[in-house]
């Protein structure tokens, strides 16, 4: 045979075999359930990108709602119906998504939850910091910066979250047993900086004293500290929040130009999420819940 010959004998078998060696790699389809658009979802969107680049096969799908529970309901729903191999979800509010998230684990989807819990333990696997422990915290440090004695304001997440309610429970177990601090006003301020800006102008109205705001994010945090800043009342009180992001406008950002107390650090972890599903998608032991570290965050 000649050496041409033999080249056009060669070539269509190493396609073949190219194609059937990269046939072998599985395609699994991700289905990802955010529930807001904001920094720190973008940061996590962006971590978790990042590492399925290195775990061949994974195909990631974002569907992305605001804050809208009926929603991200229709999201997981058309999700169910696309078959999808793998569901990762933060869900909006823990009661109505509970349903759900339960059927799509009965259909045999594994679901990863994030950050958010559901009201039941038909899930397969969840990974966040505790938000129980961040609360404690929070508390701890509050008691000692203002020597068990003062008037705070709380700014809570979005009523029914499950971040939102552990830190509250976390705080108050730590603040309860301090009968000086007290809680002048609480709110309700949905994890966004337009609704505490406006809580918090209620706050100044009905409070002549405060002397400390407590957010259960640095958005809220900020949007609380800009308000008070615009009345000339920012530098009585002390600011914390929780999330400490990098970067433009994150939590790090507002310590360093002294706007924020402190911060409390609540990892978005994408990449610690990718190495998981990849241990649920092949089989390899994992743990069915996960705790992402935490810090404080402060001048010191
Ligand atoms: C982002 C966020 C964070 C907060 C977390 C709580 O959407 O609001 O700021 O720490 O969700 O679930």
């Amino acid at each position: 045979m000649s050496k041409k010959n033999l080249y056009i004998f060669i070539i269509p078998f190493a396609f073949l075999f190219l194609l059937a060696c990269k046939n072998k790699t599985t395609t699994y389809t991700i289905g990802i359930s955010q529930c807001s658009i904001d920094n720190w979802r973008e940061k996590m969107n962006t971590e978790m990108r990042h590492e399925a680049l290195l775990h061949p096969g994974m195909k990631l799908i974002f569907k992305t709602v605001e804050d809208d529970t009926h929603e991200q309901i229709k999201d997981i729903e058309s999700f169910i119906e696309e078959k999808i191999d793998l569901l990762i979800v933060s869900p909006n509010e823990a009661a109505p998504l509970t349903p759900v998230i339960e059927k799509a684990y009965r259909n045999k989807i594994p679901v990863v939850l994030v950050d958010r819990k559901i009201l039941s333990d038909q899930y397969t696997a969840f990974i966040a910091a505790d938000n129980h422990q961040i609360g404690e915290e929070v508390g701890n440090y509050i008691a000692n910066l203002l020597k068990g004695k003062g008037k705070i304001v709380k700014l809570l997440g979005l009523k029914g979250s499950t971040s939102a309610s552990e830190r509250d429970q976390g705080f108050q177990s730590v603040i309860s047993k301090y009968p000086q601090i007290e809680t002048v006003y609480q709110a309700d301020a949905a994890w966004l900086k337009n609704k505490a800006e406006e809580k918090m102008a209620e706050a100044l109205h009905q409070q002549n004293q405060i002397d400390l705001v407590f957010a259960q994010n640095d958005r809220m945090a900020l949007g609380a500290y800009e308000v008070a800043e615009k009345e000339g009342r920012a530098d009585d009180i002390f600011f914390l929040g929780i999330d400490a992001l990098p970067g433009k406008d994150g939590g790090i950002e507002q310590i360093i130009n002294k706007k924020l107390k402190a911060t409390f650090i609540y990892p978005t972890g994408g990449d610690k999420i990718i190495q998981l599903v990849s241990k649920v998608l092949h089989d390899r032991p994992f743990q069915k819940n996960n705790t992402l570290y935490t810090a404080v965050i402060d001048q010191s």
